[in-house]
């Protein structure tokens, strides 16, 4: 079938004014559509849209109101999340390649100059989306576009770094509504005999109620550092690191069971017991892929008290020189204890389900008595449950979202923390990207290190099992920042990434938040898993309905689905 722009225009049908969508389906078609899905296929214009006067070309009021609504809301998690048309890490409402899109200024969104005299372009906003409700609307979705090739992308949170649930010209599943919890002692897989503690959570399930669910419930769920991050999404599908995973294992060694809608239309369940080589898949093989998760049942904890240490010094390179060398030199042990967290080249969050107070106090005490020397603070303490922890730190230090952001990073293998001339390395290059980058290095001690692996079980790359760290950085840029600036950032950060590959070439990297343009991505994200991920993509998406940036099978920059990203590679 010819793939190719059809400019089609609804508004009978959608009220919707023109705009871009690929592939050859006819009005007739997308009119059916629409019936079938009583009311859940809606037209979408990009977030900002209603502060701007022309939207796609065409005039249009203003509408002072709702342009207020989205500048109060626009760095925040909990306004983004319900809207289909926004994205968390902005590049991914653009068109970088032509720098099309619609953002405001985030640091100040009442700065007019983002919108006078300019025009708000749909960017990589999927002008259509289908609320998804429930496995029939994402089958009538997978029969659409086989019928008329129409490109589908699929969006939970939309908190992908790599701009994975944006499509430009797409129809978008977009499957934030199906909040489903459901709590049990005693879980059974479908086809199994074994009982589990596990949560079954709806694809559009969020951390924050997740978190909440579980305190009320009374039992402790191993999720990700926001408030947003949809669990049984992306998170889950390519890795899902935890600061309780290095006790407690990633996303993808605590599910028990998928549902899921793959590409032929069927509705399956995916576990240990059945279609197993799909469950091996979705454990790690990258969310958009292999089909269209409704819900998946994960493993909980009882109600735990953590050890929290919060740390700072104030910066300057002295400090962030002795402090990096510091967490260098004690994360080999703090990984054998249990800890997890959040580190800088200033400041660290970390946490331990483990250790006593006072062994905690005492596990911290070189980076603490640094910090008290050096006009630091340190508080070592402890905390009831999960929840409070969350409330009390994760809220006000998780990433900052509503901004355009680049991010590379690298999986740091236990060996180099072993000996003096790794760790000399390790500090070489984190202080590198502080003095020589301009990037805070972002530590994660999020690997399973204590936790129990069975071998095999998941199709991340085995190099998540042997790294001791994730050592990242993320860049931010401006709403009017040129093309020009933009592929220079892409380039340092890619530059910046090689100094951690360089001394860790066989290691690995995290799919959902690795280097946009990682070079031999598939060695780098699933090492020896790939051709096993390639063939289960072939058996159940043989057109390769799905398809997404770096994803298993990915078509890459040869198709013109990715025409928006930059060609860099
Ligand atoms: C502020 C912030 C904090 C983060 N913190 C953490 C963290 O603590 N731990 C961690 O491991 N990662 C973290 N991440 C990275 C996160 O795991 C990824 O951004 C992940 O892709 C988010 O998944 P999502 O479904 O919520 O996002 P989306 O952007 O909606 O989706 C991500 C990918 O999954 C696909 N997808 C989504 N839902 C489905 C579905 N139901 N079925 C099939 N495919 C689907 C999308 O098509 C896309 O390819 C963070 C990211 C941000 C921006
Ligand atoms: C402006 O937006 C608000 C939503 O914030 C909506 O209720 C109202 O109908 C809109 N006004 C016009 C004139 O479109
Ligand atoms: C439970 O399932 C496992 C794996 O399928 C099997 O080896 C075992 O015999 C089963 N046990 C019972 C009691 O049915
Ligand atoms: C700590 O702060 C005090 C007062 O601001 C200052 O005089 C002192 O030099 C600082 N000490 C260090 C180690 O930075
Ligand atoms: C870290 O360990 C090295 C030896 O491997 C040592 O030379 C260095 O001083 C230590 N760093 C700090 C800040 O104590
Ligand atoms: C890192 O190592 C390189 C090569 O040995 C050296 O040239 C550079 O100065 C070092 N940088 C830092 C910040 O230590
Ligand atoms: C971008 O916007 C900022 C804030 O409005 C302004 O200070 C800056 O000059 C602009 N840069 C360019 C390249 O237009």
């Amino acid at each position: 079938m010819k793939i190719v722009p059809t400019l089609l225009g609804f508004s009978a049908v959608l009220g919707s004014s023109f705009q871009t969508v690929y592939g050859a389906a006819t009005q007739e078609q997308w009119k059916r559509l629409g019936e079938s899905l009583q009311g859940r296929l809606h037209p979408a214009t990009p977030l900002s849209a209603p502060c701007f006067s022309v939207v796609n070309g065409k005039q249009v009021p203003r509408n002072e109101s709702a342009c207020r609504e989205v500048q109060q809301g626009y760095t925040n998690p909990d306004f983004r999340f319900p809207r289909a048309n926004a994205r968390m890490i902005l590049q991914w409402e653009t068109c970088m390649r032509t720098s099309e899109g619609c953002l405001l200024d985030s640091l100040n969104p009442d700065n007019s100059a983002a919108w006078v005299g300019k025009d708000c372009k749909q960017g990589s906003i999927p002008p259509y989306f289908i609320e998804v409700a429930g496995p029939e609307d994402v089958q009538k979705a997978f029969d659409f576009a086989k019928k008329t090739g129409t490109y589908l992308s699929i969006k939970a949170s939309g908190h992908d770094y790599k701009g994975r649930s944006s499509l430009p010209g797409s129809l978008s599943l977009w499957t934030a509504n199906l909040k489903s919890m459901s709590y049990s002692k005693t879980f059974t897989p479908e086809g199994g005999n074994k009982t589990h503690a596990a949560v079954t959570l709806g694809a559009g399930a969020t951390t924050e109620d997740i978190y909440k669910f579980a305190d009320e419930n009374k039992f402790t769920f191993v999720g990700g550092y926001a408030q947003t991050i949809a669990a049984s999404g992306g998170w889950v599908a390519g890795g899902g690191h935890s600061v309780l995973s290095p006790v407690y294992g990633l996303g993808v060694d605590r599910v028990l069971e998928f549902k899921v809608v793959t590409p032929d239309g069927k509705y399956r369940t995916a576990n240990e017991f059945q279609n197993q080589d799909l469950f091996w898949a979705l454990r790690g093989g990258g969310g958009g892929t292999f089909g269209v998760v409704l819900e998946s049942t994960m493993l909980v904890e009882p109600v735990m008290s953590l050890r929290v240490a919060s740390i700072s010094v104030p910066q300057n390179p002295d400090n962030a020189h002795q402090f990096l060398s510091l967490i260098i030199n004690e994360t080999y042990k703090w990984n054998q204890e249990g800890w997890g967290g959040h580190m800088t080249s200033v400041s660290l969050i970390n946490v331990n389900p483990l250790l006593t107070l006072k062994e905690a106090q005492k596990s911290m005490k070189p980076i603490t008595d640094f910090a008290l020397v050096n006009n630091g603070t340190s508080v070592v303490e402890e905390l009831p449950s999960w929840q409070a922890f969350f409330t009390k730190y994760v809220l006000s230090a998780q990433a900052v979202i509503g901004q355009p952001t680049i991010m590379g990073s690298r999986l740091m293998p236990t060996e180099l923390f072993k000996t003096d001339q790794g760790r000399a390395q390790l500090l070489n290059i984190t202080f590198t990207e502080l003095t020589q980058y301009k990037t805070d290095p972002y530590i994660i001690l999020g690997m399973p290190t204590v936790y129990k692996y069975t071998e095999g079980s998941t199709s991340i790359t085995p190099a998540w099992r042997k790294a001791s760290f994730q050592l990242g950085g993320s860049v931010r840029y401006s709403w009017n920042s040129t093309v020009s600036d933009i592929v220079q950032i892409y380039r340092e950060v890619t530059e910046r990434t090689q100094l951690a590959r360089a001394i860790a070439p066989h290691s690995g990297a995290y799919f959902n938040e690795g280097d946009l343009y990682e070079p031999n991505h598939e060695v780098a994200f699933w090492g020896d898993n790939y051709p096993r991920l390639l063939k289960i993509k072939k058996k159940y998406d043989p057109e390769g309905i799905l398809d997404c940036w770096q994803c298993v099978g990915s078509r890459g920059l040869t198709d013109p689905r990715f025409s928006c990203y930059l060609p860099l590679l």
